[in-house]
């Protein structure tokens, strides 16, 4: 039986003031000890998150982070830096690396080996565009993602991470892809796993649903035998946050 986990994205939002303010809003609201619950914050807030969800059941995860141990990589943040500052969690891959900083598969997959050696969690984020969906190949195109992105990384470590599945024309659009079409891509991820790894890894991982999740549609999402939690951007940053999070209360 998975446990589910329900991941806030909060992208580039939130001072570490404002972070923390956050923190305090939000503390009595995603208590749920059903679910793992995580939040996913600015590299310069990790700190004082890390500090304000002590004693809580909310986790921290990062955004991004850089593949190479350390040296001269101006602006990047390394695997042992966030480990060190308290991080469990880092998306790797979601749909704005790819498109905006242009972070291809190649560089997706060495993160992703990375954070596990460093001992993170990698949220490794996949989805479509509409003009693929339109065409008709969404699946081969998630499944190429997964594969070159889980290149090499061994069954057992595969059974530990989670995956989103965040179809782009769903992103930040208020169009959440129906439960029907969320389950169907979230089932193919699974089965794709089992092929290239067995039943009981894909029995094992954890399979989010991303785009546009919101108070009123997480319970019905959740409620999927393939959806194992939610990837939450804008309704992260609000009380709303609590009710997706208490979606079985
Ligand atoms: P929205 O929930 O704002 O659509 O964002 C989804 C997302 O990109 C989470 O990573």
């Amino acid at each position: 039986m998975r446990k589910k986990i329900i991941a806030g994205n909060w992208k580039m939002n939130m001072t570490p003031s404002q972070a923390v303010a956050l923190c305090a809003e939000l503390k009595d609201l995603v208590k749920n000890d059903d679910v793992d619950v995580v939040y996913c914050v600015p590299a310069i807030d990790i700190v004082p998150v890390v500090n304000a969800l002590k004693g809580t059941n909310v986790k921290v995860g990062a955004e991004n982070m850089y593949f190479e141990e350390k040296g001269a990589y101006t602006g990047e943040i390394s695997a042992a830096m966030l480990k060190d500052a308290g991080v469990e969690y880092v998306i790797i891959g979601h749909s704005e690396r790819r498109d905006y900083f242009k972070e291809d598969d190649a560089l997706l997959n060495k993160k992703v080996k990375k954070a596990i050696e460093a001992g993170l969690t990698p949220i490794l984020c996949c989805g479509e565009t509409l003009e693929q969906r339109e065409m008709g190949i969404t699946m081969d195109w998630i499944r190429m993602q997964i594969k070159s992105d889980l290149a090499g990384v061994a069954a057992a470590d595969v059974a530990k991470l989670v995956i989103a599945y965040e179809p782009i024309w769903a992103i930040g659009t208020g169009k959440t892809a129906t439960t029907a079409q969320a389950e169907e891509v979230c089932g193919g991820i699974r089965a794709c796993i089992a092929e290239i790894y067995d039943k009981a890894t894909a029995d094992a991982v954890r399979i989010q649903y991303g785009g546009s999740v919101n108070a009123g549609n997480a319970a019905e999402l959740f409620a999927e035998k393939d959806i194992d939690g939610g990837l939450v951007g804008g309704a992260s940053l609000k009380a709303d946050f609590g009710k997706i999070v208490c979606y079985n209360k």
